[in-house]
């Protein structure tokens, strides 16, 4: 196995939840699946996404300098795989949003949100970190969407 084989062995351990991160910039809209995501800072509120180079998504959430990460509950599997394809047509045209603070996609029946300016950018291997202040959030009951060994996943985990 070559290292990078084994790193994605190492990685598909470990368990995570699921979300998709929208921007909007000259209001068009975009959104991603991810699971590269981590809270940073609580005081001040700070969250990092992880974005390959080479997603459509990337230069727009450096333009825009903004971008809200949207956490999906177990229900949620089909958006996930939705903002995950290739395919073309517009994901949004299916699903039901209201607007951030900022003016990203907040989608409907989410398990809570980070509404995000971005803060600082950090080019990592074939990724960019992207740090964001939180200027707005808010959390839901439910349970989370889970991704584990390649997989999508319900936990279990009692409603929140
Ligand atoms: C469960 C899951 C998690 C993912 N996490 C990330 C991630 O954290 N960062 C990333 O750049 N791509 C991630 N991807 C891949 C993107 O969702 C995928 O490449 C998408 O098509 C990118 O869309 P875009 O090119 O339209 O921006 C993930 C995909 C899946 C299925």
């Amino acid at each position: 196995m070559t290292v990078a084989e084994e790193f994605r062995s190492v990685m598909r351990r470990f368990p995570t939840g699921v979300t998709i991160v929208t921007t909007v910039l000259d209001g068009n809209l975009k959104g991603f699946t991810a699971n590269a995501f981590s809270s940073v800072s609580a005081d001040p509120p700070m969250v990092l996404i992880c974005v390959n180079r080479r997603a459509r998504s990337h230069p727009l959430i450096s333009q825009a300098g903004r971008f809200c990460v949207n956490i999906l509950r177990v229900e949620q599997q089909e958006l996930a795989e939705r903002f995950a394809s290739k395919e073309p047509g517009d994901p949004f045209d299916s699903t039901p949003f209201t607007r951030s603070l900022t003016g990203s996609p907040v989608l409907d029946g989410v398990l809570g949100y980070f509404d995000c300016e971005l803060a600082e950018e950090h080019s990592a291997g074939t990724h960019t970190i992207f740090i964001g202040n939180v200027v707005a959030c808010a959390s839901h009951e439910g349970a989370p969407l889970g991704y584990f060994n390649a997989a999508y996943r319900d936990f279990g985990c009692f409603t929140t």
